[in-house]
């Protein structure tokens, strides 16, 4: 039987464990994939650990960890037009990524560019995404400065990127160990802790435009202060504490219209995915400790061998 790598309850690392699960079998509207890569995000340990977004219902366990995945088409379920078996695939699965095989709802799956590695298109439906989605909803002009907190992290990385691109003075916190790495995109860079706020707008002497924050808790509370109008706030990482500010979480999109916007953006070069680490998926528990730790570079994924 295919392996995949679980949780078994709600909790810490102790929880994880690799199983042998049946292939699971596409209903309507899906598509069965053989991964090929996975990408780690936070938001799997977080699941793990039991934290669950508002609406999300407990996750049955087993449950496979992983939320983004690119892959190759084995079986597709009734009533999905669009993809035949062979294709080349990426995008948000319902049933894990950290797997030989998994189930990619149709409309949440779009067809892999063939300049994109099967790795670097794993990286795109969670965390580009994420930041494609949260840069328009800021909706600058040009010549706005935007700070992004995390900024050398999964989702902060491709959405400096994406900033940059569209024509913003992009400052970002990261720690001092990232300064070449996000200097590199383009940003302003500004080492996180005590007296950060200064620090921004040394930067910024008028304050910032708007911010993306990626960190929360007591990062975002100080640098709020550099921010005026508050409904430029907003976070991916810590919707509660954006929202005492005035702020706001990211709208997520969730759709095949992002999915193939981001991949257009990686093809052409202009959104680079910055993968700095790739283990094999009998090596997921340390990629899953990496980005646990919470200092992640760029994105980590997990590479499964084609059968
Ligand atoms: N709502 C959604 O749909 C959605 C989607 C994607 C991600 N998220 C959330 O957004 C957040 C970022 O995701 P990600 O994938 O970019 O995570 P990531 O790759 O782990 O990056 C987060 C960055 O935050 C920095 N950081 C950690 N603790 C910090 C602190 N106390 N002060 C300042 N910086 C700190 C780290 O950089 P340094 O090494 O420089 O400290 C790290 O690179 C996570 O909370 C994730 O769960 C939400």
């Amino acid at each position: 039987m295919p392996k995949a790598y679980v949780f078994t309850a709600h909790g810490g690392p102790e929880m994880e464990a690799f199983l042998d699960l049946p292939r699971p079998v596409p209903g309507p509207g899906q598509l069965l994939a053989a991964v090929r890569a996975a990408g780690v995000n936070p938001a799997d340990w977080k699941r793990r650990a039991g934290f669950r977004p508002p609406g999300v219902r407990p996750p049955k366990l087993p449950a496979v960890l992983g939320g983004e995945v690119a892959g190759v088409v084995e079986a597709v379920g009734d009533g999905v037009a669009g993809f035949a078996v062979g294709d080349a695939v990426f995008g948000n699965p319902v049933t894990g990524g950290y797997a030989e095989f998994t189930l990619l709802p149709a409309e949440q799956a779009a067809r892999k560019p063939a300049a994109l590695t099967f790795t670097d298109a794993a990286t795109l439906p969670i965390a580009a995404a994420t930041a494609y989605d949260g840069i328009r909803q800021l909706g600058l002009a040009r010549g706005a400065t935007l700070l992004i907190t995390g900024a050398g992290g999964g989702v902060g990385v491709a959405a400096a990127q994406l900033a940059v691109q569209a024509g913003l003075r992009v400052i970002g916190t990261a720690s001092a160990g990232k300064k070449d790495f996000v200097e590199a995109l383009g940003v302003i860079h500004i080492e996180p802790g005590p007296g950060v706020a200064d620090r921004v707008l040394a930067a910024a002497p008028g304050g910032v435009d708007a911010i993306y924050d990626l960190v929360g808790g007591g990062a975002l509370e100080e640098l709020a202060s550099v921010l005026h109008d508050r409904s430029k706030l907003i976070t991916a990482a810590d919707r509660d504490t954006a929202s005492r500010l005035g702020g706001l979480p990211v709208a997520r999109a969730r759709n095949r219209g992002v999915l193939d916007a981001v991949a257009e953006l990686a093809a052409a070069g202009t959104l680079r995915p910055l993968v700095t680490a790739t283990y094999p998926l009998p090596r997921a528990p340390e990629a899953l400790r990496l980005v646990e730790q919470g200092h992640a570079r760029g994105k980590i994924v997990i590479e499964v061998p084609s059968g």
